[in-house]
């Protein structure tokens, strides 16, 4: 599969990430993916969950990429990706999960309640909610790479940065989620999964 952009990182975490959502996607059947970046995980969640369907979105710049290497899958549960800019009024959509990776170190902090809210019309019981990526806790990085990856991201956009774990949370329970599972996946990642 000749992909336009590929990414390694996406390659290496989607096999931790999708023994999780085999766990708590059981019982979705549509799921959004918020920035799905190149695609990757879109394709592989829905060859792999082939109970659901898998919703990517992009920002309009980014989506003709996204857009052709979706192209290359023939998984007729994975959905033609859409423009969702999480600052941007959400298209209502049913669906019952949302996943992203990936994605709140790099939009500004207050993408953390832009999703929630953006999310909220969507949930009632059964309602999940994957977030993969980086986080702080109690104001401290998992580890040193974290520290340096954060400084990093910094240095390419001050709006950027690792988020801290409490405010994911806060965010989420003002929408009357709850955290199921805290999931540590290697190179210091986390996999927060919320539900309703
Ligand atoms: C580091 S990439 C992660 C991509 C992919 N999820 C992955 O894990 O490889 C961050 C993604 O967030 C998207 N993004 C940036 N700002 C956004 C916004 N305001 N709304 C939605 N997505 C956004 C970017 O276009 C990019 O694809």
């Amino acid at each position: 599969m000749r992909l336009k952009e590929f990414s390694q990182a996406c390659e290496n975490n989607k096999n931790p990430i999708l023994n999780a959502l085999k766990k708590y996607f059981l019982d979705v059947s549509k799921v959004l993916e918020v920035g799905s970046g190149t695609g990757q995980h879109a394709m592989y969640f829905a060859d792999q969950l082939n109970w659901l369907t898998w919703q990517p979105t992009e920002i309009k710049g980014r989506l003709s990429i996204l857009q052709d290497n979706c192209k290359l899958s023939s998984r007729d549960n994975l959905c033609s990706p859409l423009v969702l800019n999480i600052f941007e009024p959400w298209r209502k959509m049913q669906l019952d999960a949302v996943f992203s990776a990936n994605t709140l170190h790099i939009v500004p902090v207050a993408g953390i309640e832009a999703i929630f809210s953006g999310i909220a019309p969507n949930i009632s019981s059964g309602f999940r909610i994957a977030i993969y990526g980086p986080f702080k806790y109690e104001g401290e990085y998992t580890s040193e790479s974290n520290a340096t990856f954060d400084k990093w991201l910094r240095s390419q956009n001050l709006d950027s940065g690792i988020r801290d774990f409490e405010l994911v949370n806060q965010k989420a329970r003002n929408v009357g989620l709850k955290l199921i599972e805290d999931c540590v996946m290697p190179a210091n990642n986390q996999l927060l999964v919320f539900g309703a």
